[in-house]
């Protein structure tokens, strides 16, 4: 966010209108008197997702988690090894979650200089400690110990390497000195926005297909209720940083070499690895239908869709091997509003979806 340079300077030398500096406007490296003035807009898109996200509203606490708390007790109702998958995915989802949300208040929002795009980011951290808070609810009325989910990664060295290589991702510019203004630094800052590309639009959406396979064999309704109110947010989450970059490359086209081009695709080719070592660490031969080898496919389709959405050729053309999803995350999974088909719009504290 802009700093309020304005009241540093002498009252008789501020001499730029209102206009002067929303027409200098930039999501980085723009002008911007620290005010926050949202109108007229520089970036429209913002506002946009940022009025869908207040349409959105939801809290977890009003997602029944009963049948889920009687299934788990139920030594009929999942297997060990559905069971352990459970818990791995929750383990892996919060940690994200956790990571999501330090990330865009302590690296990302300190850069931008757009103030509709700066409340939007704002909106999304909010809704990422309302994610944080959904796993603790989940956590909580399944009677898990804290410890076991949370820790995971202590004990498990995949699920540890899994954390350290996203950190490192979308933390490349958590330096507390680190400032955009120069060719160097606004590739960083552009590559960590394609790391949460990464993040949003394809880590949470592998974890989240564990739990829709398992209510799709109606296991865990509740706990796929709450995936799916997230995977509504992550979803704007993923629009609102496509838009980011895609801006980006337009304000500071220099930006985006061919050599930067090919590093980014290739974040994306080691994250679908990372997903899929994690993946078939999780699954083993297969669960519930899901297999290493149809996890592969819908990582190479969802990765594909990702890198067409800021201007990249597609790498590997697979098509979607569990149409069935769409139901669940709605339409494309990211040109399609959620949810329609069924309800278009939304009012505050409404957690019907029809
Ligand atoms: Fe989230
Ligand atoms: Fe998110």
């Amino acid at each position: 966010m802009a700093s309020l340079d304005m009241f540093k300077k002498d009252f008789t030398s501020l001499n730029k209108s209102n206009s002067d500096i929303i027409n200098k406007r930039k999501i980085i490296n723009g002008e911007d008197d620290g005010l926050m003035q949202v109108s007229p807009l520089k970036h429209p898109f913002a506002n946009e997702i940022f009025q869908t996200m207040i349409k959105n509203n939801w809290v977890p606490q009003e997602v029944q988690m009963n049948r889920d708390i009687e299934m788990w007790k139920d030594n009929d109702a999942l297997s060990e090894q559905e069971k352990e998958v459970y818990k791995r995915s929750l383990a892996f989802v919060s940690n994200l979650d956790g990571i999501q949300t330090n990330n865009l208040v302590q690296n990302m929002l300190r850069q931008i200089t757009s103030p509709e795009v700066s409340l939007a980011i704002v909106r999304q951290a909010y809704e990422e400690a309302l994610h944080v808070h959904s796993y603790s609810t989940m956590i909580e009325s399944l009677g898990f110990d804290p410890e076991e989910i949370y820790g995971m990664y202590k004990k498990d060295l995949k699920l540890y390497n899994k954390n350290k290589y996203v950190l490192s991702a979308v933390g490349k510019i958590a330096a507390y000195d680190f400032k955009t203004g120069n060719f160097k630094n606004d590739q960083m800052f552009l590559e960590a926005c394609v790391g949460n590309i990464i993040l949003e639009g394809i880590y949470f959406y592998s974890a989240f297909l564990i739990f829709y396979i398992l209510k799709r064999n109606n296991k865990m309704p509740g706990s796929a209720e709450m995936i799916q109110f997230i995977n509504r947010d992550e979803d704007m989450h993923l629009k609102l940083f496509i838009e980011i970059t895609n801006t980006i490359k337009e304000e500071q086209a220099e930006l985006w070499t061919e050599e930067f081009r090919e590093k980014i695709t290739q974040n994306f080719k080691d994250a679908v690895d990372h997903e899929l070592t994690w993946g078939a660490s999780c699954i083993g031969n297969g669960i519930l239908g899901l297999t290493p080898n149809n996890l592969e496919e819908y990582l190479h389709f969802v990765c594909d869709m990702r890198l067409s959405s800021i201007g990249l050729p597609k790498v590997w053309g697979s098509k979607n091997p569990f149409p069935w999803i769409d139901e669940m995350t709605q339409g494309s999974m990211i040109e399609v509003n959620f949810f329609e088909g069924k309800v278009k719009e939304y009012s505050t504290g409404t957690l019907k979806w029809d």
